[in-house]
Parts: structure tokens; sequence; C-alpha cells
């Protein structure tokens, strides 16, 4: 079993520097959204697991929005920080970037939240070390991610409430503006 000393987040950053190629692209020549992915859940498992010191998986993915597209030639990098420990979970924040060589010019394309969970041999959740917060950047991102639990929690709840009180009783009403035609 790991051990549970405190870890200072410095410790376990981590960053990915990828070129875009070719075969990463999608009809349109910008590259795939689920290449990035596969890229942050790569860092994020890199960085939670220096951290945790044990195997972890992916448990959920926030706020994965691609607002600028990624050209071929373009360098990616993604820079990842754990930025909360529950127990047995973790928050890794991870910022993309997207750099063309030639201007020098750098894109921010996006900043998802991966949550992970640390795994012991029998596959089951292990207790991760507590984080030691080094600067104010640390905290706020600590507490943010705080917030963001709590939020999601309440979020999680009013989905489920949301699908178990769907009835297609008042469809017909209820989908009057909407870009649908019911042929049943
Ligand atoms: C997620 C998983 C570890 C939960 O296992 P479990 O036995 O139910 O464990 P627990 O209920 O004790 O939860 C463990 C931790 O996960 C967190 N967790 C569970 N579900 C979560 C969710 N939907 N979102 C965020 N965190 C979640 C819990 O809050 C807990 O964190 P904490 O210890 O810091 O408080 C388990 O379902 C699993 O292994 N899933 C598959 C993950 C995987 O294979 N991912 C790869 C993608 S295919």
């Amino acid at each position: 079993m790991a051990d549970l000393l405190p870890r200072p987040v410095s410790v376990s950053q981590t960053t990915i520097t990828e070129l875009m190629i070719p075969s990463y692209a999608n009809f349109g020549g910008k590259i795939h959204g689920g290449i990035l992915l596969s890229l942050m859940d790569k860092v994020a498992y890199a960085c939670a697991s220096k951290h945790a010191g044990t195997y972890c998986v992916t448990v959920s993915v926030d706020k994965v929005e691609f607002l600028q597209p990624v050209e071929v030639g373009e360098l990616v990098s993604l820079l990842a920080s754990v930025n909360y420990v529950g127990r047995t979970s973790l928050v890794v924040g991870i910022r993309v970037e997207a750099q063309n060589v030639k201007t020098g010019i750098v894109k921010h394309t996006n900043s998802s939240y991966f949550t992970m969970v640390a795994k012991g041999d029998d596959n089951k959740p292990v207790v991760v070390p507590p984080l030691v917060l080094e600067n104010d950047e640390h905290i706020k991102r600590f507490l943010e991610a705080m917030r963001m639990k709590d939020i999601k929690e309440k979020v999680r709840e009013e989905m489920d409430d949301a699908k178990s009180t769907v009835d297609v009783v008042h469809a017909a009403t209820l989908l009057k503006d909407q870009r649908c035609i019911i042929q049943r």
C-alpha cells in the first residue's frame, strides 16, 4: 500500500506535449475531439497516479468544451494538476493549449476537470494522501473544486428526478414548439 504522507501539488504536476499529425484530423482538417480527450485522460492518469502512488481510474469528466479548433502541425500541451483530494478520489484540472510553432501564437482551447479514483491491488478504492497547497492559486482551486462537487451533486439529483418524472402523456403539447414530429 502507498504511503499517506501529505504530498505537495507541485510533486504530481504533469505536462504532456504532442505534435498534431495528419492522421489525428477529421474530414474538415481539424483535430478530432476524441484525440484530445484521449490525451487528457492520459495526463489525468499520470498526474493522479503520481499523487496517489497507486493505479487510478477515471470516474467522471467535467466541462469539456472545445472552444477553438486545433490544427494539424500544432503542438498541443496538456498541463495537469491535482486540484482537490477527497478520501479516495482526486480532481485533476487540465489546461489544454495549442501552439502554432511558426507564429508562436498559443491558443487556450479548453480547461477540464477529471475525477479519478485511486484503486488498490484488489481493485477497491483506496485512501489517497492529503494535498499540500503551496500557494494561493492552489487554495483557490481546492475551494473551487469543493464548490463544483456540491453543485454537481445537486445537478445529479435534479437530473435523476427529471428522468423519473418524465411522462409521454402530454408530449404533443410539450413538444409543440420543438423541431420534431411524432409518428407513432
Ligand atoms: C467509480 C468507482 C471507483 C466507485 O466505486 P465504489 O465502490 O462505488 O466506491 P465509493 O462509493 O466508495 O466511491 C469512491 C469515490 O468515488 C467517488 N465517486 C463515485 N461516483 C462518482 C461520480 N459519479 N462522480 C464523482 N465522484 C464519484 C466517491 O465520491 C468516492 O470519493 P471519496 O472517497 O473521495 O469520497 C467504481 O464504480 C469504478 O471502478 N468504476 C469504473 C471506473 C473505470 O473503470 N473507469 C475507466 C473508464 S471506462
